[in-house]
């Protein structure tokens, strides 16, 4: 669903057909789902260029797309080094052709809670090294997951990273109760209940509680240090991507 409101084509139709529907509910989504990508391509490149950030790694990665996670990274610094993790096998499959483009980036196959079993992954090991800072991308994935899943999985991976590693992490959240359950049981129908909810800003704010929040804060991620790309704005509140950066003590 997220490949064809990017404008992708390694979509189905039944995917389109929930898109549709989505699109009903909540209009602005197409919008939101291109300037997430954009805040992904933005925050990768500060935390490279501003951040000295070498290695990240990127949980529910996503379809390849235009200007990847490795590409943005290595682009200001050849030597970083990335690892992208899903569970989807056509993500995979597409990954491993159009993302694997070096020895400095890898796709594992995994599920983002499992993270013991990620950081065990040999090309994780290999690439991911524990005595430097990380960036932990949890990128409009955290939706994906259950109330009570998300915060174990934010606690193991900040449990495994050095000191100054960065979480980054954003989610979407809507002001308006109809949305957030009109939205959530779509997707629970979609996914045969294998999703989470759009939640409020508040949960966002939980789960990077305790880190330094980088400048700008948290906000719609549209607004988190907006470049000169042009990106098209949301014109409705109906929901956004909502978060930003945090970093560990
Ligand atoms: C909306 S896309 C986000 C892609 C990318 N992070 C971005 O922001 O452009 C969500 C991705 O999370 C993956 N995903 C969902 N649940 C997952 C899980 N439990 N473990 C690993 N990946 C998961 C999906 O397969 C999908 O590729």
């Amino acid at each position: 669903m997220y490949d064809w409101l990017l404008g992708g084509i390694d979509n189905y139709k039944a995917d389109r057909d929930a898109c549709q529907i989505l699109l009903e509910i909540a209009p602005s989504t197409k919008a939101l789902a291109v300037n997430n990508r954009a805040f992904l391509r933005r925050v990768v490149k500060v935390l490279a260029q501003e951040y000295g950030i070498r290695q990240f790694l990127d949980h529910g990665s996503g379809l390849p797309t235009r200007d990847n996670v490795h590409e943005v990274a290595q682009r200001v610094a050849t030597d970083a080094r990335v690892v992208y993790v899903d569970n989807d096998p056509i993500v995979l499959a597409h990954g491993r052709t159009r993302l694997v483009e070096n020895d400095r980036t890898a796709i594992v196959q995994a599920d983002m809670r499992d993270t013991d079993g990620i950081f065990r992954h040999s090309d994780v090991t290999r690439l991911i090294r524990r005595d430097e800072p990380t960036a932990a991308l949890f990128v409009s994935v955290t939706h994906c997951l259950k109330d009570h899943e998300v915060q174990p999985m934010i606690d193991a991976v900040k449990e495994r990273l050095a000191p100054g590693s960065f979480m980054v992490i954003c989610q979407l959240v809507s002001e308006h109760e109809k949305v957030r359950e009109d939205v959530t049981a779509l997707m629970a129908d979609a996914t045969g209940g294998n999703w989470g909810r759009v939640r409020e800003e508040d949960d966002v704010r939980g789960y990077l509680r305790g880190l330094d929040i980088i400048e700008p804060g948290l906000r719609d991620v549209t607004d988190w240090r907006p470049d000169r790309e042009v990106h098209p704005r949301q014109h409705v509140d109906d929901w956004v991507e909502w978060g930003g950066v945090g970093r560990l003590p």
